[in-house]
C-alpha cells in the first residue's frame, strides 16, 4: 500500500478504449461497481500504484467516452465538447489527440455479450495505431464474463485475433472483479 513519502520511479500512461457501455469505467472504479453506470462525459482519469521488482510505478488511466456508439443526449454531449458544432470534427480529433498522447499502455475493452462491441475493435485498434507511439503495449479485454449464458463472442476468436494483432488478453467482469488488477497488472508489468 501507498507510502505518503514513497519515491515514484515511473509515471506510465495508460489509455481505456472501445465503444460505449462496455464496462470500460467499471473496469476503472475501484471498490463500487454500479449497475446504473452512467456513460462518461469528457475525459476522467484514476491513478493506480503499483510495485514491481521494488518498483513504485504510478499510472495514469485515463478513460473517455466511446463516443462512436455513445447514448449522450445532444445537450450532454455539448457540455461535453461545447465547441463542437462550431468547429466541427476538428474539435474532436483535439480532443483525441490529448488523449492519446503518451500513452505507452491501452486496454481495448468489448463486452463479450455484445458482437457488435467486438467487431468494433478493429476500428479501435487503428485509431491507437494512428495516434500512439509503435511500442504500445495492448491488452484486448471481453468484459462481462459473469454473463456466461449470453457469450456472443467466442473466446478462440478473441484469441484468434489478439494473436494476429499482437496484443494481449484477458476476459474480465468488473463487476465480479474477476481478471480486473490481472490485466492492468500485466500491461504494467509489460510496458516496465
Ligand atoms: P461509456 O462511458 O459510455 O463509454 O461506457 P463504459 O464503457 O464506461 O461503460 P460503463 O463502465 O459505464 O458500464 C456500462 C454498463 O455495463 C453499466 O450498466 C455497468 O453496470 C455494466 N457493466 C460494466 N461492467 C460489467 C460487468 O463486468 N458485468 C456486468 N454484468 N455488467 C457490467
Ligand atoms: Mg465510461
Amino acid at each position: 500500500h501507498a507510502d505518503f513519502n514513497q519515491k515514484i520511479d515511473y509515471v506510465f500512461k495508460v489509455v481505456l478504449i472501445g465503444d460505449s457501455a462496455v464496462g470500460k469505467s467499471q473496469l476503472l472504479a475501484r471498490n463500487e461497481f454500479s449497475l446504473d453506470s452512467k456513460a462518461t462525459i469528457g475525459v476522467e482519469f484514476q491513478t493506480k500504484t503499483f510495485v514491481i521488482d521494488h518498483k513504485t510505478i504510478k499510472t495514469q488511466i485515463w478513460d473517455t467516452a466511446g463516443q462512436e456508439k455513445s447514448s449522450l443526449s445532444l445537450s450532454e454531449h455539448h457540455m461535453a465538447f461545447p465547441s463542437l458544432s462550431q468547429y466541427g470534427i476538428r474539435r474532436y480529433r483535439a480532443v483525441t489527440s490529448a488523449y492519446y498522447r503518451g500513452a505507452v499502455g491501452a486496454i481495448l475493452v468489448y463486452d463479450m455479450t455484445k458482437p457488435q462491441t467486438f467487431e468494433h475493435v478493429a476500428r479501435w485498434l487503428e485509431e491507437l495505431r494512428v495516434r500512439t507511439d509503435k511500442n504500445i503495449v495492448i491488452m484486448l479485454v471481453g468484459n462481462k464474463s459473469d454473463l456466461g449464458s449470453l457469450r456472443a463472442v467466442a473466446v478462440e476468436d478473441a484469441k484468434e485475433f489478439a494473436q494476429k494483432e499482437n496484443l494481449f488478453f484477458m476476459e474480465t467482469s468488473a463487476l465480479e472483479a474477476t481478471n480486473v488488477e490481472t490485466a492492468f497488472l500485466t500491461v504494467i508489468t509489460e510496458i516496465y
